[in-house]
């Protein structure tokens, strides 16, 4: 009987063993999906894909460190892996096709009317001193800030991680460093030269008949022609938009949220790489495009006939004011207008 009782046991045990398995099955099964984000299991993965956030409780008043994952910063995140590298590509990339395709087709306008002998002064050396200053600022900016966008997949896999680190760190501190002489000389450019180029009528003129470097034509101009006050404003607002949103980004969280921070960034970003295509078009016309415009920022003096050709109403201005056989050496007091 004993034995009986002992065999009915297991057999009622082996029984419950397998029901409550068959009852743990369904029960596994029928998880729900909603998941508690504040349970103490709860994993990242699950609550990121459910959530589309990751966010904690934190004993600090810094509300915004409680956030670790957001939809906003995954898009963010997309626009600078991804978007602004198009951007940057398709017009850096592309302005430098065009400015090789004009070369190849129109070559460098020349001093049709060849040279005179004769110069006169067109930038005095406070005028050259700020252009330069400012210009090589915004290349080391320029060369420094594109590491930040395309650094890594281009320059990363050539030097290799230690490399690159010591690069990255040395261009980031030129980039936050040189940032203050560079907005120094948008805000000199900007009072300097403001007079001359304020738009007007002759600038409609210029613009109608190609500005002279399209075909050879010498439609005339004041000190500054439609195409170099077209630079000046970009130089200005394109510098003030640069300065605004980096100094956003240098001191961060100042009076600024993480979707503030977030827009400087990308506004930062894509000014920065316009300004660089017009930059290089800039640079393009004031060295192999025409002949004898650099040296109006090299030595500051230009031929008569270089402004004649293309700053006549200037150079009539300018004889008129210091006399016709003066070779003028004088800096202008005034830009003409
Ligand atoms: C006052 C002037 C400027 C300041 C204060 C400034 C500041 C900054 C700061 C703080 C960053 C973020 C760096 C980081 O993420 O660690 C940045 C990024 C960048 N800067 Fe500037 N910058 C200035 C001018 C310029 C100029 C003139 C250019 C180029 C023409 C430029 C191009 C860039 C580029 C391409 C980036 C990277 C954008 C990205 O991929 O996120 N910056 N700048």
């Amino acid at each position: 009987m004993a034995m009986l009782f002992a065999r009915l046991r297991y057999v009622v045990g082996a029984f419950a063993l397998v029901w409550l398995v068959a009852l743990a099955v369904p029960a596994v099964a029928q998880q729900p999906t909603q998941i508690n984000p504040t349970a103490s299991s709860v994993k990242e993965q699950d609550l990121l894909r459910q959530l589309q956030r990751v966010e904690g409780r934190i004993s600090i008043p810094d509300e915004k460190a409680s956030v670790l994952e957001q939809p906003e910063g995954r898009s963010w995140r997309r626009f600078h892996e991804v978007t602004l590298r198009w951007i940057g590509a398709i017009v850096i990339l592309g302005m430098l096709v065009v400015l090789v395709v004009f070369y190849l087709w129109r070559g460098m306008v020349r001093i049709e009317s060849g040279r005179s002998g004769r110069t006169i002064v067109r930038f005095n050396a406070f005028e050259r001193f700020v252009h330069w200053l400012t210009a090589t600022c915004f290349v080391i900016l320029a060369l420094s800030g594109l590491n930040i966008t395309f650094g890594k997949p281009l320059l990363l896999p050539l030097l290799g991680l230690e490399a690159f680190a010591a690069w990255s760190q040395w261009a980031k501190y030129l980039h936050n460093y040189l940032s203050f002489p560079f907005a120094i000389g948008v805000i000199a450019i900007f009072l300097m030269w403001i007079a001359g180029n304020i738009p007007n009528r002759v600038d409609v003129e210029w613009f109608k008949r190609g500005g002279g470097i399209v075909g050879h034509d010498h439609p005339p101009a004041y000190r500054f022609n439609a195409g170099q006050k077209g630079i000046y404003w970009i130089v200005v607002i394109g510098g003030v938009a640069v300065a605004i949103t980096g100094y956003i980004l240098m001191f961060p969280f100042y009076g600024t949220t993480i979707a503030g921070m977030q827009l400087a960034q990308i506004v930062h970003g894509i000014v920065a790489l316009l300004f660089t295509a017009a930059m290089l078009a800039h640079i393009y016309i004031g060295t192999i495009g025409m002949e004898g415009a650099f040296e109006a920022m090299g030595t500051g003096e230009v031929d008569h006939n270089w402004a004649k050709e293309h700053h006549r109403l200037w150079l009539e201005q300018e004889m008129a004011r210091t006399g016709p056989n003066e070779s003028q050496r004088q800096p202008m007091a005034t830009p003409a207008e």
